[in-house]
């Protein structure tokens, strides 16, 4: 049995539909639509890669443009974001789906950067446009290289593959507040039902970047010693609990209060720690579409617990060097869903044009 999404309903609250925002968002950028149509005009079905995507990599970061506009020095989508820096320590059960390094052995360091959606450096956290918040992992491996996980407090993702997601960031980008009814994200979502759930049902803002679960979405193939393999989904789930604000709370928490919180939080030491889950997939469930949610009934095996330490000094140079990829991935995990290996070739051009 395969779960839809409905991962809105057990808060009872709701911020601003993102949606909406998103709309408000977009009539604060210049977009021109001409170049829009040009866009799509050259989409082009001849893009060499293993994956049956059509769009090529810089259309769907020109597409992240569209949608969020183009900001200097910034990702092209969960741009405001922290670094902190803290350690993750292996479950003994890790070891037993997969040969994975970061699981053999003791504690190891790690850098964490929590972010809000879109990729708007300055969203104000209060705005509902910036819920998805993300969680990026870096994992220092015993041999100097690393592996990342790049995860966001979702439970799915609003469509099914590469493809289909462009298709939406074009259609946000093409609905600001003056486009005639149904724009164009109203048609998507006509025929998009799970994008709809998606817009319309985040969580409210967190409490804190630690009071809220973040997902991996996409799945990845474990394989053990033995040779024996399991399709996972990461999930992280805070030892304090998911925590939201209350409505009236909200409207006095100010635009950056999510770093502000996090910076206290550390200062206090006041402990943060994730429990770092594998949710493993039974033979019905599907792997290679992030839309469909698995059922919270399935085995979930605690990989080991994340704890966060520190703040860096967050300085741009520091930013630029930071790179997550979750297509960064060491024997012993494998992409099981192709969007994976698209975001593999995605991330480095936004990472090329920040630096520049
Ligand atoms: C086809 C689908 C996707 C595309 C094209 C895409 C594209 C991108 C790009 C271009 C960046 C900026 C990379 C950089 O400049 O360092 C990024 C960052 C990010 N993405 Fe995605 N992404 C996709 C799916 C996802 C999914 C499924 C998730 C969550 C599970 C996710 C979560 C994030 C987060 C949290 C960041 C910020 C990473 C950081 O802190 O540096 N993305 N994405």
């Amino acid at each position: 049995m395969i779960k839809q999404l409905n991962p809105g309903a057990a808060s009872g609250r709701t911020a601003a539909p993102l949606i909406n925002v998103l709309m408000l968002i977009k009539h604060s950028l210049f977009i021109s639509s001409l170049f829009i149509i040009f866009i799509m005009e050259t989409l082009t079905t001849a893009n060499a890669q293993d994956t049956p995507t059509k769009a090529s990599s810089q259309q769907m970061v020109d597409a992240l443009h569209a949608a969020f506009g183009k900001h200097p020095n910034a990702r092209a989508v969960h741009a405001k974001g922290i670094i902190l820096e803290g350690d993750f320590k292996p479950s003994a059960e890790a070891k037993k789906l997969t040969i994975a390094a970061h699981f053999q052995h003791g504690t190891i360091p790690v850098t964490f950067r929590f972010s809000d959606f879109t990729g708007i450096p300055d969203i104000s956290d209060m705005n509902g446009g910036s819920n998805p918040r993300g969680l990026a992992i870096k994992f220092h491996l015993p041999d100097g290289s690393s592996t990342d996980i790049v995860s966001h407090s979702f439970n799915g993702f609003p469509t099914a593959n590469t493809d289909e997601f462009r298709e939406l960031l074009l259609a946000i980008s093409k609905s600001g507040p003056d486009a005639p009814h149904p724009n164009a994200v109203e048609q998507f979502l006509g025929t998009h039902p799970v994008a709809k759930t998606f817009l319309t049902t985040q969580k409210p803002p967190s409490v804190s970047y630690a009071t809220l679960s973040y997902y991996g979405v996409n799945a990845f193939k474990f394989t053990n010693a033995d040779g024996e393999s399991h399709f996972i989904r990461y999930q992280m789930i805070p030892e304090a609990g998911d925590e939201f604000l209350t409505a009236d709370q909200l409207k006095t928490a100010g635009p950056d209060y999510l770093s502000m919180e996090i910076k206290k939080r550390v200062a206090a030491h006041t402990p943060i720690r994730f429990n770092f889950y594998a949710q493993v997939a039974e033979d019905s469930d599907t792997i290679d579409n992030p839309s469909i949610a698995w059922p919270d009934s399935r085995k979930m095996v605690l990989l080991g617990v994340l704890t966060i330490k520190s703040i860096t000094p967050n300085t741009l140079a520091e930013d630029h060097a930071l790179t997550f990829n979750p297509g960064n991935l060491p024997d012993g995990i494998e992409p099981a869903d192709p969007m994976v290996i698209d975001r593999k070739k995605m991330y480095p051009i936004s990472v090329a044009e920040r630096n520049n």
